[in-house]
This record gives C-alpha cells, sequence and structure tokens, in this order.
C-alpha cells in the first residue's frame, strides 16, 4: 500500500484493562494485543472476531476515546496518540463513530433534525440557510422521512434511532467513520471515504 494513501495507521496497540478485585490485589486484563493495521483512504476495512475479542476497544483507541496502554495510531499523518486535546477536538470532524446504541446518544428533548444538524454548525460545515436541506438529505439517505426532523428521539424505533446516529456522524463529513456492529446494508451504503465496521462472528462465538 503507497504511505500516501494510508488513512489510518495502528501499530502494535495494547490495551490493558485493570480490573479491581473485591478483596485484595486486582488483576489486569488484557482486551487487545498487537493489533497492527492500514486503512486506506476509501477502503472499507472489517474488524471480524467472537464478542469479547476487542473489536470495540480497538475502535475506541482509534477515536481516542480511550487511551491505548501501549501503540501508534496515525490518522493522515498525525500522530493521535499524542495529539493535544485542541487538535484532537478539530481531528474528531474528520473520524466518526457509529456505536451499537449510538441513537441512545440522542438527548430526549430535542427533535432529532436539530441534533443532526449539530456538527454542521458546530464545525460551521453549512451555511444557516441550507442546514435545513442537509438534515433531510441525510435523513432521505439513511431511510427516513423529511417532516421526521421535527419528532422526538423516543418517536423512533432502535433500529431507526441507530440510523440517526448514522445521520448524525456522516453530518460531520468525516474522512473516516468507524461502524461498530452495523447492519449489514449499512455497511455499504453509508460510505464516506473510508469505513472500518466492527462485526461479531456471532456463530463462532458459540
Ligand atoms: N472498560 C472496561 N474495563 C474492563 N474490561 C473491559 C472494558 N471494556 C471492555 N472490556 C473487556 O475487554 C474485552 C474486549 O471487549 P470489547 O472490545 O467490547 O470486545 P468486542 O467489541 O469484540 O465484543 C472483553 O473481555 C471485555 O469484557
Ligand atoms: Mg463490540
Amino acid at each position: 500500500m503507497s504511505g500516501r494513501n494510508v488513512l489510518i495507521q495502528a501499530r502494535d496497540l495494547r490495551k490493558v484493562y485493570a480490573q479491581p478485585a473485591l478483596l485484595g490485589k486486582g488483576t489486569e486484563f488484557v482486551a487487545v494485543q498487537g493489533a497492527t493495521f492500514d486503512v486506506a483512504r476509501g477502503e472499507t476495512f472489517g474488524l471480524i472476531g467472537e464478542s469479547g475479542s476487542g473489536k470495540t476497544t480497538i475502535g475506541r483507541m482509534l477515536l481516542r476515546l480511550i487511551e491505548p496502554t501501549s501503540g501508534y495510531i496515525g490518522f493522515d499523518g498525525y500522530d493521535v496518540t499524542r495529539l493535544p486535546k485542541k487538535a484532537m477536538r478539530r481531528l474528531r470532524q474528520r473520524m466518526q463513530i457509529v456505536f451499537q446504541d449510538s441513537g441512545s446518544a440522542f438527548n430526549p428533548r430535542r427533535a432529532v433534525g436539530e441534533q443532526v444538524a449539530f456538527p454542521m454548525r458546530q464545525f460551521g460545515l453549512c451555511p444557516p440557510n441550507e442546514v435545513r436541506d442537509r438534515v433531510v438529505e441525510l435523513l432521505e439517505h439513511v431511510g427516513l422521512r423529511a417532516d421526521q426532523a421535527d419528532r422526538y428521539p423516543h418517536e423512533f424505533s432502535g433500529g431507526q434511532r441507530q440510523r440517526l446516529g448514522i445521520a448524525r456522524a456522516l453530518a460531520s463529513e468525516p474522512e473516516f467513520l468507524l461502524l461498530d456492529e452495523p447492519p449489514r446494508p449499512w455497511t455499504c451504503r453509508c460510505r464516506p471515504r473510508s469505513s472500518t465496521c466492527c462485526n461479531s462472528c456471532r456463530r463462532s462465538a458459540g
């Protein structure tokens, strides 16, 4: 893979969780070790493994929602693991994550359209008079309707809320989108320039 095309670089990522014991000394649990991979621009990259194998942990580390115990993460040449908070905030516009339960992160007291619009306003991505049209476009892109923009989160099913989570992640126009356990049809449909999908092989998890 030519260096120019690499968007994400993960090198020997390791995450150790401390496990507190009720009595006596706690133990350590190695959730991820030796994770090394590249994601190219425009590539859809899959992380596949049994439940509990560390996929979500890797995803959270890539976006630095949690700190790796050791290892290197590069995003477009930036060392994510050492980036100061302010620079990291700017980078967040370029890298987004959709959790399995992203929909539950919506504020129950605000209309969903306003919440999907939030990243556009936050990052100044869209002229104010075009925000509404862009929200409608995103809702329709994820299979929802324009009139649903004015509804509240409780008026949607779990699956629809997950779509809302995808719409909101796409609103920030990320170059990299990480989908944690996405419903299968979505892995292709909501592609930004690069994406990573974490899928459990439930059958083999037995
Ligand atoms: N915050 C945490 N503290 C301690 N252990 C954790 C924590 N988060 C995840 N784990 C453990 O790390 C392992 C990997 O979890 P996870 O990354 O969620 O796996 P996956 O997404 O592949 O199902 C699991 O055994 C899980 O119990
Ligand atoms: Mg997971």
